[in-house]
């Protein structure tokens, strides 16, 4: 069998008002609240990123870029993905993404609406098709209704 690698990652924010959210990489402008993080706080993209680094054994995203350096403030997510995604990359050999599967767990605002631009954004950070990428929503039945959670599983091959 060619070699496969599966990276799993997982993030979650506590959520407060006069935050922005951004899930995917997508602004929810509807959304009252959003994550208290360091970075943008988006989660989907932080479970991505850990889950391209962990296929590789290679850590994880505070490893790479630490929340206590004032250089990733505020960072765009998207930038930080792309950065695991590189290093992720060099020791990949011939092997790339292939599958993204990801599940957010979130009480409100639904998110159903933005599944197509949220797909249509990892898929374009990970250089794949529509239908290699998988974003399903969950409420938390109302037992954690001030966090934003995210789990991604990633395949290489
Ligand atoms: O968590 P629960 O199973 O009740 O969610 C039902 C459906 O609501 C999900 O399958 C999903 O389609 C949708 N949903 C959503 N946005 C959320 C949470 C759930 O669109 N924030
Ligand atoms: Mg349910």
């Amino acid at each position: 069998m060619d070699e496969l690698r599966i990276g799993f990652g997982e993030d979650a924010h506590r959520l407060a008002e006069g935050r922005s959210l951004v899930l995917g990489g997508v602004s929810l402008p509807e959304a009252t609240r959003g994550p208290l993080a360091h970075s943008d706080g988006d989660a989907l993209l932080h479970a991505v990123t850990d889950a391209l680094l962990s296929a590789w054994a290679l850590g994880d995203i505070g490893a790479h870029f630490p929340d206590t350096d004032p250089a990733h403030a505020g960072a765009d997510s998207a930038g930080l993905l792309r950065g695991a995604l590189t290093v992720a990359l060099a020791a990949a050999g011939e092997l790339r993404p292939r599958q993204v599967s990801a599940v957010v767990t979130l009480d409100r605002p639904k998110l159903g609406p933005h599944r197509g631009a949220i797909a249509a954004s990892l898929a374009e950070l990970l250089d794949l098709p529509l239908d290699r990428v998988g974003v399903t929503f969950k409420t938390s039945e109302g037992l954690a209704p001030d966090h934003v959670q995210a789990r991604a599983v990633v395949l290489w091959g």
